[in-house]
């Protein structure tokens, strides 16, 4: 199951990969928007994340108008690693190397036949641990370790 969601801003993108990854065949479940009506991205992006760490979901696309304020808000729930992307290269290592859950896209930056080719690559690349696994185990500490008074 692939989560979906998107402000105003990446609510035309969310709809292009909605319909192509129907028709790939992948299950989706869509947190909204679902129009072009003014939403704060935190609270499209706060709850596709929790669906990603609660495993209904296991990975995310998220879709506002620079995909940044999607990636930002992602990032502050325990255990994602969102990307913010513009280019298939980094949509691909962002899975080969950092196994980013979420992949962050902006309806105002790119057009649609990128973002989908994007999408491909970020549900069919697979992190391939090694060196890279050490590195994810940092992150893991430094959310263990947010309080400040440690
Ligand atoms: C909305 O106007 C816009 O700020 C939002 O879609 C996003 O780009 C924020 O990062």
């Amino acid at each position: 199951m692939i989560a979906l969601g998107s402000d105003h801003g990446g609510f035309l993108l969310k709809e292009a990969i909605k319909q192509h990854l129907e028709e790939q065949g992948y299950e989706v479940k869509d947190f909204g928007s679902y129009d072009e009506n003014p939403v704060d991205y935190p609270t499209i992006a706060v709850p596709v994340a929790k669906a990603v760490i609660s495993g209904e979901c296991e990975r995310a696309i998220l879709c506002c108008g620079t995909g940044l304020g999607m990636s930002i808000a992602a990032n502050k729930i325990n255990g994602i690693r969102a990307a913010c992307c513009s280019d298939c290269y980094s949509a691909q290592l962002t899975r080969t190397h950092n196994d980013a859950n979420v992949l962050c896209l902006g309806g105002r930056v790119i057009g649609p036949g990128l973002a989908i080719m994007m999408a491909d690559l970020f549900l069919t690349t697979k992190f391939v641990g090694g060196r890279h696994a050490h590195r994810l185990e940092m992150l893991k500490e430094i959310e263990a370790t947010q309080d400040l008074k440690r």
